[in-house]
């Protein structure tokens, strides 16, 4: 399966920044052999999307996504944003169900199943992020939480965009909330339990195509426990925040 490195940029750079951080990325992967077969991906803020798509247009391993979107095509929705107007600004991905728009900013399971849905039937490519808080873990909920963030996307996709459909167009990101920004990488037995969980769960709610899904780990990857992470079974790529805000520290993790 290919594997995907990707940035989240989170509430990080003005344009000149996106700008600069996106052109060194371009210039070091679409020149050498760094990322040999990979999918390089950076979650942008809305206002940088299209500068960094532009500067990825001529290396075709790099996209760019947005961070979040809203379920419907357009309407009254101050402050929200579509997954039509993300691709229009050069997105080809977006994120949903991250823990801070989860556990900061109040959303739920449905609305996380609904952004989804939604994003995947306009055109986009998803990458659903899931995880546990140390409460919930240290409760021996991991399988539960888990199952629930799953399922709840799962029951709301309509037949025609599961299965095939999802090759290469929806990935998941396992992030133990405890470990994001914190420092606290999660250790390797966690990392391999957990994301042994998610395949099955897939393989329960997609069957047979859940081979084909990625598997990303986040949190607290830096470029000192990238390759220990990629070593692991069903580790499929790495979603990275604080340590993708400098190219060079992302182009170490996609190296290793
Ligand atoms: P972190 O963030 O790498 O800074 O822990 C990861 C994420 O929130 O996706």
């Amino acid at each position: 399966m290919q594997k995907i490195f990707a940035a989240n940029w989170k509430m990080h750079k003005t344009r000149a920044e996106a700008g600069q951080c996106s052109a060194s990325l371009a210039n070091a992967l679409g020149a050498g052999t760094t990322a040999s077969g990979a999918l390089v991906l950076v979650f942008a803020p809305f206002t940088c999307i299209d500068v960094v798509a532009g500067a990825f247009a001529e290396v075709p391993f790099l996209a760019c996504g947005g961070q979040d979107c809203y379920p419907a095509a357009e309407g009254a929705f101050t402050g929200e944003i579509s997954p039509t107007m993300l691709a229009d600004v050069g997105a080809t991905w977006v994120l949903t169900g991250h823990s801070e728009r989860r556990h900061v900013l109040g959303e739920d399971d449905a609305l996380v199943a609904r952004k989804t849905t939604f994003a995947l039937e306009q055109g986009l490519n998803v990458m659903l992020c899931i995880g546990e808080t140390l409460e919930e873990r240290e409760n021996g909920q991991l399988c539960d939480v888990l199952e629930r963030q799953l399922t709840s996307v799962f029951d709301a996709m309509p037949d025609i965009l599961r299965g095939n459909a999802l090759a290469g167009r929806f990935a998941v990101a396992y992030e133990p909330v405890w470990a994001i920004g914190t420092g606290k990488v999660a250790g390797q037995a966690e990392v391999l339990d957990a994301h042994a969980t998610v395949r099955t769960l897939l393989q329960k709610l997609v069957g047979a195509t859940a081979v084909d899904l990625p598997i990303l780990y986040g949190g607290s990857v830096k470029p000192t426990n990238a390759a220990g992470l990629m070593s692991l079974d069903n580790v499929d790529g790495l979603l990275v925040g604080g340590a993708s805000l400098d190219a060079q520290s992302f182009l170490q993790i996609i190296g290793a």
